[in-house]
């Protein structure tokens, strides 16, 4: 067992029973955690928690996972989750950087990525989460019809995004420039991040990854 000091502030998110203290030893064995076989969709980067929450609540035959590698972020994703948990939430306080640890292959049939930090600088490329080294764990931790959904706000993480899924082998559908104008919106959840940028006029890109190509699809 891993002996933390907990701050007073971060009290609500240990005691709450959405909370997973040690993904890792969960590797395998998500399903059995969830007492179910159905589907688990990981958000990776929750931030404050308005997404992953909103569809648990709304979605109680899917599993959802909440990775947040901020505990500070996580004290107000917290208050959107009624004390006694949800029962097809876990909220993880981890970083994408070890996903290997925490997931087995084909354990997760989708993940979001929303407004991912974009890393501008060229020489930081390497830590966006759509780079490809991050793809090629995504796709070993995904199922053969898995899917990765993402949205942003910047166009040049959208670009680079498009670029490094296709390097990856994925099938690129629903890309949208402006998805809140687009037929696409239908169903959309917002997060804190997308209504702040809606709030300023701005438009939203996004697109899903499918883990099989054309090829494995037989489309080619
Ligand atoms: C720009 S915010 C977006 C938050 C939320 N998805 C939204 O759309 O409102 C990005 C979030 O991803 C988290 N994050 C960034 N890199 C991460 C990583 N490697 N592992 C886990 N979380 C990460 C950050 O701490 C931050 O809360």
């Amino acid at each position: 067992m891993r002996l933390r000091n907990v701050p007073k502030s971060l009290e609500p998110v240990r005691n709450n029973p959405s909370y997973v203290d040690r993904p890792d030893e969960l590797k395998g064995k998500w399903s059995e955690y969830f007492n179910n076989s159905n589907s688990i969709y990981m958000e990776i980067g929750s931030g404050k928690g308005q997404f992953i929450t909103t569809h648990a609540k709304s979605n109680e035959s899917i599993n959802y996972i909440a990775m947040e590698r901020y505990s500070a972020v996580l004290g107000i994703l917290i208050k959107k989750v009624p004390e006694e948990g949800l029962p097809n939430l876990a909220i993880i306080d981890a970083d994408a950087e070890n996903l290997l640890d925490y997931f087995d292959d084909g354990e997760l049939e989708r993940i979001f990525l929303n407004f991912s930090d974009p890393w501008p600088k060229k020489r930081h490329a390497k830590r966006r989460l759509t780079n490809i080294r991050y793809l090629e764990i995504y796709k070993k931790l995904l199922k053969d019809d898995g899917i990765i959904v993402l949205k942003t706000d910047n166009q040049d993480f959208f670009d680079f995004s498009i670029e490094q899924f296709e390097l990856a082998g994925f099938l690129l559908k629903d890309i949208t420039y402006d998805l809140h104008n687009s037929p696409l919106v239908e169903g959309n959840i917002t997060t804190e991040y997308e209504e702040r940028y809606l709030n300023q006029g701005l438009p939203i890109y996004g697109l899903t990854a499918y883990k099989l190509n054309s090829y494995d699809l037989g489309l080619v």
